[in-house]
């Protein structure tokens, strides 16, 4: 005899709890609504209904997947952020909520053009020329394979004729331009830090976390060269880990710019580096 939702539900539960994913009941939800393509508020109807064996054998390889600690948004293969729904693969870094101060810091000030170092999945440029319909912008990283989720998030979302992808080791393949606005949320983790992390993060490209050095070396890079490819004046916003202000403004301060701001984020954590390039 069939199952009911009820009871996958619940034997699905059962198996997140076992393998310690921190949010059982939710995850199996969410699991479970994206495999009968309905709701999470939806569920509560269907409860005593059976589901058919396909659908049943993909809710049981989610959850599989879950119990191996892969990140709900990759088994979904989507993450909500700022005002969008981005397409995710295991190739990007799965966008982080706290990215989002990065958005709105940004759009405190007019830009037209603006440059995203390190762009992942896009989530940053594109959010940012959604919203600012006269903008267009340059999005570069060293994974071709994140890339090509990127530029399928920029069709998705409608800003593809508004940006343009490419492979570049931070500025080595940027054209000499001098743009409004430089953004970035490089990798900052210590590579010292990395095995206390939660076993879902281990699931995400390493390139995106750590530089296998001290946590600051994109930082450095990215300040030392940013002053030929920002217009004077022009804003310079770092994503940053909460223990890295005093380092990361010593770093912004022995190059070209001033105004140099950390700002914290809801949980009144440091969170961004903000400066502008002298004028
Ligand atoms: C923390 S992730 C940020 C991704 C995305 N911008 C976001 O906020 O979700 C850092 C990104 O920097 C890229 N990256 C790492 N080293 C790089 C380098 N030397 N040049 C260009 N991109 C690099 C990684 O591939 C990764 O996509």
């Amino acid at each position: 005899m069939s199952s009911t939702v009820q009871s996958l539900l619940s034997l699905a539960i059962d198996k997140l709890k076992l393998s310690g994913v921190p949010e059982p009941q939710r995850d199996a939800r969410k699991l479970l609504a994206y495999v009968l393509k309905i709701g999470v508020d939806r569920i509560a109807l269907h409860l005593q209904e059976t589901i058919s064996h396909l659908e049943q054998q993909k809710f049981e390889n989610a959850v599989l997947r879950r119990t191996k600690r892969v990140p709900v948004s990759y088994i979904l293969g989507y993450r909500d952020f700022f005002e969008h729904r981005f397409a995710v693969t295991s190739d990007v870094l799965d966008p982080r909520p706290e990215t989002e101060h990065l958005i709105m810091e940004a759009l405190r000030e007019d830009f037209v053009t603006v440059l995203d170092l390190g762009t992942g999945s896009g989530c940053i440029l594109i959010s940012l020329l959604a919203q600012k319909s006269n903008a267009s912008g340059l999005g570069v990283d060293q994974s071709e394979a994140a890339l090509a989720i990127a530029q399928v998030n920029a069709r998705a979302i409608g800003v593809a004729e508004r940006c343009e992808f490419r492979v570049s080791n931070w500025f080595s393949n940027v054209p000499a331009f001098q743009f409004d606005l430089i953004v970035a949320n490089p990798p900052y983790i210590h590579p010292n830090v990395m095995g206390a992390l939660s076993p879902e993060v281990l699931h995400e490209p390493k390139c995106a976390l750590t530089d296998h050095l001290d946590g600051l070396n994109a930082y450095r890079k990215i300040a030392m060269s940013a002053e030929k490819f920002l217009k004077p004046g022009g804003r310079l916003i770092f994503e940053i880990g909460f223990d890295q202000g005093v380092a990361v403004t010593d770093v912004l301060s022995r190059y070209f710019f001033e105004d140099i701001l950390v700002m914290q984020d809801f949980d009144q954590r440091d969170r961004l580096a903000h400066c502008r390039r002298n004028s």
